[in-house]
């Protein structure tokens, strides 16, 4: 696969924190689920990102990634669509995280934000460490080795996706171009034939002296469309309209997943720090338990007092989860005292369990068979070195590291 080709790879990483809740369905599988449909997707437990914070006791990290990837085939991750694997099962992520590190410059990661922010954050951690300065890079190689083109990723993750452009950038300018690249990327123009070539020469320097994107979306398309250049020739007219040479690490997008909407059982964002969650996995009868005991409107504690919806967690789900009519009710039986409270939890509650029914069955069918799970993530770990495997093996080929392999 050409490297433009590669740019609809996506790729994304979860830390294993234990089991999943309700807001990371909304807020993060869902979109996985989606796009497993779209792209070829590789998802990833990033178990090695965990230690650079639990470096102290690293002894959960194993149960959190069992959960957390029957969590994900639960959530409807499905191993025929998507590559799902360990970090630690590819140790190209590590050599490449190496090879990366010896050219990037200290003030990249000293400036990447998170990492002032979280040392202040996790005050009683020592995070002076190297591995925790260094992870947003881990993280660059994460995407990097798999090529990939589109990261779904958090607002707080996107300096990251940023950083591994720019490391990625310099990767290209500073080995992308063999000897005699220059002279081979005019060949190949030659081999376009006389009308194509012009063509590219126009096209690439609109690019290069406007920086038109449209005509690099043009060059790109005309490069395609050659039916009679090799692949390497391929790649070096890529690289070459942008001025540069060889892209052996295409620059990732970022593909920005909305903020989570989903309300925990206390009216704030659902996060497991806040302790207001709702598994993925919950015991319906759990369920029903969580969601009968929430707070609702403190105005309003006998039935006969009229209560206000917007001063209600339950309302917040409510709008995440009940069509108009049933909001209406809300409100009207609300503020006019018409309805209880258990009486409005109720419809909540059923779409809840609903939601839930299907993700239960799948749980159920993995909880049962271990093995089926193993099965599916070295099945992962296959796929997954088989892709990494190809990129370190350019790397180290433009590194000048192949030699007596
Ligand atoms: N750092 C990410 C987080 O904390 C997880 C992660 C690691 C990741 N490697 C990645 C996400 C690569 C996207 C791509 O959420
Ligand atoms: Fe909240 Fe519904 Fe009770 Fe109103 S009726 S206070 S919206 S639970």
């Amino acid at each position: 696969m050409s490297s433009v080709e590669l740019q609809q790879r996506v790729l994304s990483g979860m830390r294993p924190t234990g089991k999943l809740h309700m807001g990371h369905y909304h807020g993060v599988l869902k979109n996985w689920v989606e796009l497993q449909h779209d792209y070829e997707c590789f998802f990833f437990v990033a178990d090695w990102h965990a230690l650079t914070t639990h470096y102290e006791a690293p002894y959960d990290i194993e149960q959190s990634v069992w959960d957390m990837v029957i969590d994900w085939l639960a959530a409807g991750i499905n191993p025929g669509n998507a590559t799902m694997f360990i970090q630690s099962h590819v140790p190209e992520h590590a050599e490449l995280h190496l090879l990366l590190s010896m050219m990037t410059p200290l003030g990249w990661l000293e400036r990447v934000p998170s990492y002032k922010d979280q040392q202040e954050k996790l005050k009683e951690r020592d995070l002076a460490t190297y591995g925790f300065l260094g992870y947003p890079l881990l993280q660059s190689a994460d995407i990097l080795v798999y090529r990939a083109g589109l990261v779904p990723v958090g607002a707080d993750q996107v300096a990251h996706v940023e950083l591994t452009r720019e490391v990625a950038r310099r990767f290209n300018h500073l080995y992308g171009k063999d000897p005699g690249f220059e002279e081979q990327a005019e060949a190949a123009i030659k081999k376009m034939g006389k009308k194509a070539s012009k063509l590219y020469r126009t096209l690439q320097k609109r690019f290069q002296e406007q920086g038109d994107d449209e005509a690099l979306e043009t060059a790109r398309a005309l490069i395609r469309d050659q039916q009679n250049i090799t692949i390497s020739d391929r790649e070096r007219l890529f690289g070459y309209i942008e001025g540069g040479g060889k892209v052996v690490l295409p620059e990732p997008q970022a593909l920005l997943t909305k903020a989570s909407k989903m309300p925990g059982l206390d009216g704030q964002k659902m996060s497991k720090s806040y302790g207001n969650t709702i598994a993925l996995r919950e015991e319906p009868d759990v369920v029903e338990q969580k969601i009968r005991t929430m707070q609702t409107d403190p105005q309003r504690v006998r039935l006969t007092d009229a209560g206000d919806p917007d001063k209600c967690p339950v309302w917040k789900l409510h709008e995440v989860y009940s069509d108009e009519s049933t909001k209406e009710w809300v409100q009207t039986g609300c503020r006019s005292a018409g309805i209880g409270c258990l009486e409005c939890k109720k419809p909540v509650i059923d779409v809840v369990l609903e939601e839930q029914r299907p993700i239960r069955e799948r749980a159920r069918q993995y909880e049962e068979n271990p093995e089926l799970v193993q099965s599916i993530i070295v099945e992962g770990r296959e796929r997954a070195r088989d892709a990494a495997k190809a990129t370190l093996e350019e790397v180290r080929q433009v590194m000048g590291l192949s030699f007596g392999a």
